[in-house]
């Protein structure tokens, strides 16, 4: 029997274990779902398959372009090896049209193209629901620089151009995401990296023509099957093979 791994690190929707090397973890991504700071809660069979696939396909596009990454590569159905990284305590969001918290906040409709891409930021912290942050509380308490912030802008708008691209290529318009950066050291050299995962867990996407949800909206909102939805975002961007039933886990590797 294998030796079991050291576990690092449980969240609500991935589970960190130590790496065969140093400076690096292997990423389990779980089936469960959670909305609303983990109010709402299911299994969803077959979503963290999906989920891994996904996010080793948009890390691996985001290193063949040159925005850093976490990744380094899929170990087997549910997990991938990846850097270990001191995480920003931050989720960077990313926004295109109005949705979400923004709509509610400001009274906008849903959907409202945006005058610009807005960057903005959600302190990590469940106890307290991951609350909305500005730029001054980053800095006066320690979480980031404003270099790093300097930096985080820019990588989350290279995420975002490089996303909005693929998703538009395959019918389905980026309304928003999340992201999370982490620190690795050089040496004393230390850099910014995107960190955690990209998949429709942590993004908004709606079919260009139809408008139709294909991310985690369908379970908050209960409009439907999750594992239908992101199904077809797999199938779309050839992560799936066309022509098979919504996945389940043993099909898969
Ligand atoms: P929001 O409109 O609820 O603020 O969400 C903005 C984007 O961030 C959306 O794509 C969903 C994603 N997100 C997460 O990935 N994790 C979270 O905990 C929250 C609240 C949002």
């Amino acid at each position: 029997m294998a030796p079991r791994r050291k576990k690092i690190y449980e969240g609500k929707a991935k589970v960190l274990y130590e790496g065969p090397e140093p400076g690096t973890l292997v990423q389990y991504f779980k089936d469960d779902a959670t909305a609303f700071n983990a109010q709402k809660k299911d299994v969803i069979e077959g979503k963290g398959v999906l989920n891994n696939r996904l996010s080793e396909y948009f890390m691996t596009g985001l290193t063949n372009i040159g925005v850093p990454n976490h990744f380094i590569k899929r170990l087997n159905m549910r997990e991938q090896l990846i850097r270990q990284v001191e995480i920003v305590p931050l989720e960077v969001i990313v926004r295109n049209f109005a949705a979400g918290s923004i709509a509610k906040r400001l009274g906008m409709e849903e959907g409202t193209p945006l005058p610009r891409p807005i960057v903005e930021y959600s302190y990590k912290n469940d106890d307290l629901g991951d609350p909305l942050v500005p730029e001054e509380y980053i800095i006066a308490f320690g979480w980031a620089s404003q270099q790093d912030l300097d930096d985080i802008v820019a990588l989350a708008l290279r995420v975002n151009d490089f996303l909005t691209g693929v998703f538009y290529g395959v019918g389905i318009k980026l309304v928003d995401f999340k992201i999370e950066i982490g620190r690795v050291w050089d040496g004393d050299f230390m850099r910014l990296i995107v960190a955690d995962e990209i998949s429709p867990d942590s993004c908004r996407l709606w079919d260009v023509k139809t408008g139709q949800k294909l991310d985690k909206d369908v379970f908050r909102r209960d409009l439907g099957s999750l594992t239908d939805a992101y199904t077809e975002v797999a199938k779309r961007l050839g992560v799936l093979p066309t022509n098979t039933q919504p996945i389940k886990p043993t099909l898969i590797n």
